[in-house]
């Protein structure tokens, strides 16, 4: 009786499932604020071609498609990392593109329990795209149901309760799971090692996010200088979407002062107004040193310490401050805890 059920339920989805597009089958909610805005959406690249730098990982990406492609299958599991902002959201929209097919967007911190992956799994069509962000998120009893579903395409379903219970196998169909994750050490390894494929992604040349914004202020229509646009990747620490982010603010800054197109002043007008300095770093990176350097007399201090003085959460702090912080060489982190180099006395003394 429930086994016909549970059949009749998956075949029925099959029929009228109508070819289901990103935007049908992901929930706002699971869709990260940033990522939702209209603007977002319109400077992310929707082809491998459009997209600029991290050519190593194009390369290999195209390899392992056009190789999935000839031979008619799903192309294998891939986990994206790094720190936000470069571009693993956008590979996880470009792929499916590239394999002309279908994405499904879930997020690590919606799935609680093993029945909310279940949807997602019998919706999957074959050769589809499951997309998981912040896959680190996932309770250990969902990343345990996920194996079987990653290596043999097969999950179990468990009907009812007590001695009634029976288990429910299902054949899924062949798809590719992407996954993405800021703290890729936070992964299981049985976890990791199901992805065929891992992909890192580190920061960006200052070539390449002036590139990057000279080719979104041509999709805005705003006239930029290179100068300018490379003043612009100078200060975006290294990340595509601060690039993005001040290029709309130095845009709405020439429309409303400066008559609409962008030069170095009013670049660099436009960006000292919302307070970032010359090496990129914003009121928030700045708040971060001091802290360090008059609080905790330069350190060592633990990142909860910092994070309790400045009243915002760790996560944030380890995600979205530190790398770029530790990449300018402006902090260590040592074993007894994070500590302000001489280069951040120097910076701070002469930002403020
Ligand atoms: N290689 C690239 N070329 C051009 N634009 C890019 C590239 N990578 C990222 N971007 C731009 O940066 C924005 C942010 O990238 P994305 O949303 O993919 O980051 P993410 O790694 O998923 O970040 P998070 O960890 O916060 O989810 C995108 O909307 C896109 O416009
Ligand atoms: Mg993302």
């Amino acid at each position: 009786m429930a086994r016909e059920t549970i059949y009749q339920q998956s075949d029925s989805d099959d029929d009228d499932r109508p070819e289901s597009s990103p935007a049908e089958v992901s929930s706002p909610a699971e869709v990260p604020r940033s990522e939702a805005s209209g603007e977002d959406n319109k400077l992310r690249p929707k082809r491998m071609r459009e997209m600029v730098g991290q050519r190593d990982v194009i390369e290999r990406l195209q390899i392992a498609i056009d190789a999935a492609r000839h031979r008619s299958e799903p192309l294998g599991h891939i986990l994206f990392d790094g720190p936000p902002g470069l571009g693993k959201t956008t590979f996880a929209t470009v792929i499916p593109n590239e394999m002309e097919t279908v994405v499904q967007f879930a997020n690590g911190a919606g799935l609680k329990a093993p029945k909310d992956l279940i949807p997602y799994l019998t919706n999957v069509s074959e050769g589809s795209v499951l997309f998981i962000d912040e896959i680190h998120r996932l309770p250990r009893s969902v990343e345990e149901y996920l194996y079987t579903a990653m290596e043999d395409f097969r999950i179990d379903i468990v009907l009812g309760e007590g001695v009634n219970a029976r288990t429910l196998n299902l054949d899924l169909r062949p798809f590719t799971m992407i996954g993405a994750t800021t703290r890729a050490g936070m992964l299981s390894g049985p976890l990791r090692d199901r992805f065929q494929i891992r992909e890192h992604l580190g920061f960006y040349p200052i070539e390449d996010l002036a590139e990057i914004v000279q080719r979104n202020s041509r999709k805005l229509n705003i006239p930029i200088d290179a100068e300018s646009a490379t003043e612009i990747a100078r200060r975006s620490r290294g990340v595509p979407r601060v690039a993005n982010n001040r290029l709309l603010w130095i845009r709405d800054y020439a429309q409303s002062k400066a008559g609409g197109a962008i030069d170095l002043d009013v670049a660099q007008r436009a960006m000292d107004m919302i307070a970032v300095d010359r090496l990129g770093l914003d009121k928030q990176d700045r708040a971060y040193l001091q802290t360090l350097v008059r609080v905790f007399a330069g350190g060592p201090a633990g990142i909860e310490a910092i994070a309790h003085t400045m009243n915002c959460s760790s996560d944030t702090l380890e995600d979205e401050v530190e790398p770029f912080l530790l990449r300018y060489e402006l902090i260590v982190r040592t074993r007894r805890g994070r500590m302000a180099t001489p280069k951040a006395y120097e910076h701070l003394k002469t930002a403020s």
